[in-house]
């Protein structure tokens, strides 16, 4: 059987727009795919970004993981001239703060506390402490303390990780 150019052209030309029609329709399965795949991907990351958020409050941890003790008793001249540190030591304009942390707010004897201190209630957690040495006044309003706080977080951990060597059985690190 023999064809004629004609009729072999013909069917090249529809073998070729049928081969084009086809690739067209894989091609744009294949670029569905890769769409699919590319939001997968990119939506990937901002599910991990997302995630360090919660973790973020923790920062004391990580920065008291850091902080040396030798550098809290430094940034403690800065809070001598009202507080003592030795056990059973004496209140000054501040109380005394042997053994402060994990110590319920406002519970030193002896020592007139203000209302305000005395009304934000529970311990002294690290994180309390934190945010009480940045901005005294912000944490509790009305604080008798009159100092105007510590703007960098890596004093604050030195400073409180002073503090918590003031005791006889130091409180684990956050
Ligand atoms: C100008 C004096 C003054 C300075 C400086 C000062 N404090 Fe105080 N501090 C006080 C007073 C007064 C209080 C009591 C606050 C109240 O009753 O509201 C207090 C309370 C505290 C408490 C809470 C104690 C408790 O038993 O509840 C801590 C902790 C503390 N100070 C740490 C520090 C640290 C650390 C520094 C230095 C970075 C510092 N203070 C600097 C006067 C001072």
């Amino acid at each position: 059987m023999k064809f004629s150019f004609p009729q072999m052209f013909g069917a090249a030309l529809i073998i070729t727009l049928w081969l084009i029609w086809v690739g067209n329709i894989i091609g744009n399965a294949l670029v569905h795919v890769d769409e699919v795949e590319a939001a997968r991907i990119t939506a990937e990351p901002k599910e991990g970004a997302s995630a360090p958020a919660p973790a973020a409050p923790a920062g004391i941890a990580d920065l008291m993981a850091l902080a040396s003790a030798e550098a809290g008793t430094k940034q403690f001249k800065k809070c001598k001239a009202c507080h003592t540190t030795n056990k059973g030591g004496k209140n000054r304009v501040g109380p005394n703060l042997w053994d402060v942390v994990g110590r319920t707010k406002a519970a030193q004897s002896g020592f007139r506390f203000s209302d305000a201190l005395k009304g934000k209630g529970g311990a002294w957690t690290y994180d309390d402490l934190d945010r009480y040495l940045a901005k005294p006044k912000d944490f509790v309003p009305g604080t008798k303390m009159s100092f105007a706080g510590l703007k960098k977080a890596a004093d604050r951990a030195d400073v409180i990780l002073y503090l918590r060597s003031l005791s006889d059985t130091p409180k684990p690190l956050p």
